[in-house]
């Protein structure tokens, strides 16, 4: 018989079966990638993560010494040494933790300082910290809307806007960068909402493509929507400076909120929005993921602080985090990969073929290469890939590592993943 491949997803709710009973019946889907020691979520990094990486394998406990393509450190800044020393004096003034919610005794003058900072970054007027990307995500959408109003999501928007969405608000979900398909149904809507909004990645987080915004926001002001971007993987990445998406676009002042993350080029963990000062006021009142958490450690806000300087100090990081994209985009063409429709540091190594993707992780680890293995549910069916993240720190060798070794582990294994095979 036909060996069936379980997803995750077949797990998440099984009718009949109580919690216990889910549990032990999980084992049967770890237990699939036994043979060829494939499960992919189990490495565990014994160094910081970056372009070089020490990683514990899951079965066997060895330790490899990889080069890595897993991180979204997209500038290094994580370990760059005025970043590390930010946070250790804010530690030094502040403490490890403020240890209460914003509203309530956790806002410091550092928390103040950040927020402007960022709200410059991406041209708005006001902006607001979260401890991450996601619970920003979850902040908005749990909050600002009701069955009043509708949401219109591009079906590749980040996990956390989805989640955001489960309140009930109505959603309507549209295909990939369809502009056709969004006018169609911003012109039904029209008339029957309280509010009507756009969400779109600025950056897709799996594609590494870009959301038509110029477009997105002609349909917005012809239909009287609201345009929400969220930009973890464009800041730092894309415009002037580091100064993400909308400035790349020139459409700063036709959008409405921006959602952003310090875990990707910021080098840190911690999340924001930034919009008008009115909604931001008010979501400083009214999003519960804010208001009932701890505000962010100071540590983190520092480090992330002056991560967003050094996009405009140091611009050698952008320069050569744009230099490494293209060599390895450029040469993974050159030999026949398909790459997807990625403008950015994000590359899509095209593999379609669940099992195959899982086996070549597993033979690139123990040849030193570490990078993620992405099946589903984590994208669509039958488009499994390697999201391979170019970061400045990589050198050319690492590159030029990576392609060869893919190569040599196509051929000898005939997983034919390159059209030139
Ligand atoms: C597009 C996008 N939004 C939001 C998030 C969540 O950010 P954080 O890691 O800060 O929770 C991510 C992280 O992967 C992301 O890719």
């Amino acid at each position: 018989m036909e060996k069936q491949f379980m997803s995750m997803r077949e797990f998440i709710d099984i009718p009949d079966m109580d919690t216990h009973a889910s549990v032990e019946n999980f084992e049967r889907f770890k237990e699939q990638f036994n043979h060829n020691k494939t499960y992919p979520y189990g490495f565990m990094a014994q160094s910081a993560v970056g372009n070089k990486m020490t990683v514990k394998d899951y079965y066997t406990h060895e330790v490899f010494e990889t080069t890595s393509f897993v991180s979204n450190n997209y500038l290094g800044l994580s370990q760059h040494p005025k970043v590390k020393q930010a946070a250790k004096d804010a530690i030094d003034k502040y403490g490890a933790g403020t240890c209460a919610a914003p509203p309530i005794g956790g806002y410091i003058d550092i928390h103040k300082e950040l927020e402007e900072k960022l709200a410059r970054l991406h041209g708005q007027e006001k902006a607001i910290l979260f401890t991450s990307g996601y619970s920003a995500n979850i902040g908005v959408f749990q909050n600002m809307f009701n069955k009043a109003d509708i949401v219109f999501a591009d079906m590749y928007v980040h996990a956390s806007i989805y989640d955001g969405l489960r309140n009930n608000t109505n959603v309507k979900i549209y295909k990939h960068n369809d502009m056709n398909y969004l006018e169609l149904v911003l012109k039904r809507s029209q008339g029957k909402y309280r509010n009507m909004t756009i969400v779109v990645d600025g950056v897709f987080s799996q594609d590494g493509d870009l959301a038509k915004l110029p477009d997105i926001c002609d349909l917005a002001e012809k239909y009287g929507a609201m345009v929400f971007v969220d930009d973890a993987h464009g800041a730092g990445v894309l415009g002037k400076d580091g100064k993400g998406t909308l400035d790349h676009f020139g459409v700063e002042n036709r959008v409405d909120l921006v959602i952003g993350t310090f875990s990707k080029s910021m080098g840190t963990a911690g999340g924001y929005i930034a919009g008008s000062e009115k909604l931001i006021e008010y979501m400083r009142h009214f999003s519960r993921s804010n208001i009932f958490s701890v505000s962010v450690a100071p540590a983190v806000v520092a480090a992330a602080s002056k991560a967003v300087d050094l996009f405009s100090e140091e611009p050698e990081h952008i320069k050569n985090l744009w230099k490494n994209t293209h060599y390895l985009k450029t040469k993974l063409a050159d030999m026949g990969y398909d790459t997807g429709h990625s403008e950015t540091p994000i590359t899509p190594l095209m593999i379609r073929d669940d099992e195959k993707t899982l086996s070549t992780a597993r033979k690139l680890l123990e040849n030193g290469i570490y990078v993620v293995p992405a099946i589903y549910p984590a994208v669509k069916i039958n488009d499994s890939r390697f999201r391979v993240s170019v970061t400045a720190q990589h050198t050319l060798s690492d590159l030029d590592k990576f392609c060869n070794l893919l190569a040599k582990i196509n051929n000898e294994y005939g997983l034919g993943i390159s059209r030139n095979t």
